[in-house]
């Protein structure tokens, strides 16, 4: 088999890629280790910055999310059992958010894909990147007992965080900058009407908790857990019981609790490697970078480096620009290395680190009292969380 474009990995970042790619002419094969309905399984995200929605756009898939997704003009801070709206329009000249879940996303992308009648070839095996520093790369994989070749002119590893894309880069020519957080967030999805119309982020001495959503009808909230907790020791009666406690009374006693659909533990954590290219190899989201999830920036972020490689792609593919090839990798990180700070200080902000009313805490509570009471501090708030812009490529 040969393609232009071939992409390991159908979550998001290839999907979307895939699509772009395709509307553009230029060919394109994913490889997945997973079955479809395996991936649209994972729970995940749900809140899209203004350049993500357009760039669903221009990929041709926003008619449903057009149609089901929720336009967020603002967010709530809760601490101290107040509540502080950040208005995100009014500090951004009239920027919003869209509220719309990284599965239904990824569900459009997959429909999108088959439309067009694009090559995804799922529970792919044992995928390898081959003569990655090349003019002839290729991939090797397993698929009904058979080992298959694909012969491309680049890779977008796409392969999320634990993939073999970042795998492939010998040690000695890739850095990786690491922080582990000690603890991680206990979610639960629930049929139940949210609570707000607007997302709220809470501190509370118990810890961080966050009201989030899918739909009016469809809540999603997430309490912060020590690390070695098990999610079997978390009842449904005890999450609600826990969240409660860390809102404040007005929202708690708004909460309209059900039964879960959904309830797991992900852990916290912020990395990136240096660079994201090697020889004809793109790493793209997750492969490349994790952020925790307190700024909503993961899969946003995963779009802005889908952007960037596909309009990489097109100058390459259509003017002949393999001179920008060297410029992806430090485009992309520019972006990602702001979005990694507003995530790192949103979770410093907002959690509990320490069983102690130490001189940390006393700092968390003076900043987000300084930040409240600030128009500077909560435009600055806003306008990380609506995106920063996508950096161009020359
Ligand atoms: N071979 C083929 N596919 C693989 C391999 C492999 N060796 N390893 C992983 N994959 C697949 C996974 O099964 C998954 O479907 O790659 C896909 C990676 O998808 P994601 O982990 O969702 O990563 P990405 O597409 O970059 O999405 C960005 O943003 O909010 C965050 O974590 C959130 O998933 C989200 C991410
Ligand atoms: C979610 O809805 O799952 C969600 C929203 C905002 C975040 C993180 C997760 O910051």
């Amino acid at each position: 088999m040969k393609t232009q474009v071939a992409i390991i990995g159908a979550g998001p970042s290839g999907l979307l890629l895939g699509q772009l790619l395709s509307r553009q002419g230029i060919d394109n094969v994913i490889l997945e280790r997973k079955s479809g309905d395996y991936v649209l399984s994972r729970i995940r995200a749900g809140v899209l910055e203004q350049g993500m929605v357009d760039l669903l756009r221009e990929a041709g898939v926003d008619a449903r999310m057009d149609e089901e997704g929720l336009p967020h003009d603002g967010v709530e801070l809760a601490f101290d059992n107040r509540r502080v709206r950040v208005d995100l329009a009014g500090l951004t000249g009239g920027k919003t958010v869209m509220v719309y879940g990284q599965t239904e996303v990824t569900r459009d992308l997959m429909e999108a894909r088959e439309a067009i009648g694009g090559t995804t070839v799922y529970e792919a095996a044992n995928v390898r990147p081959h003569a990655l520093d090349t003019d002839s790369p290729y991939l090797t994989y397993e698929k009904d007992g058979e080992t298959v070749r694909l012969d491309c002119d680049y890779v977008a590893g796409c392969d999320g965080f634990h993939g073999v894309s970042r795998q492939s880069i010998p040690a000695d020519r890739i850095k990786a900058f690491e922080k582990i957080y000690p603890f991680g967030w206990l979610g639960l999805l629930a049929d139940t009407p949210p609570v707000s119309d607007e997302l709220i982020y809470a501190r509370h001495e118990r810890g961080f908790a966050l009201c989030s959503m899918r739909s009016p009808t469809r809540s999603r909230y997430y309490v912060q857990v020590p690390l070695d907790e098990k999610v079997e020791e978390w009842s449904d009666e005890r999450f609600w019981e826990e969240l409660k406690r860390r809102l404040p009374e007005e929202v708690a006693a708004k909460l309209v609790t059900g039964p879960s659909i959904e309830k797991s533990i992900a852990p916290l954590r912020s990395f990136v490697v240096e660079p994201m290219q090697y020889g004809k190899l793109f790493l793209v989201g997750d492969a490349a970078h994790i952020v925790p999830p307190t700024g909503a920036k993961g899969l946003n972020l995963a779009a802005s480096d889908v952007n960037t490689l596909y309009r990489l792609m097109v100058k390459v593919y259509h003017e002949g620009r393999t001179d920008l090839i060297p410029n992806y990798s430090r485009t992309c990180l520019k972006r990602i290395w702001k979005a990694e700070r507003f995530s790192w200080w949103m979770t410093s902000l907002l959690h509990k680190f320490s069983d102690e009313e130490d001189f940390e805490t006393r700092m968390q509570q003076a900043e987000l009292d300084y930040l409240a009471s600030s128009q500077a501090g909560l435009k600055t708030i806003a306008e990380n969380y609506v995106g920063l812009p996508y950096e161009s490529l020359e």
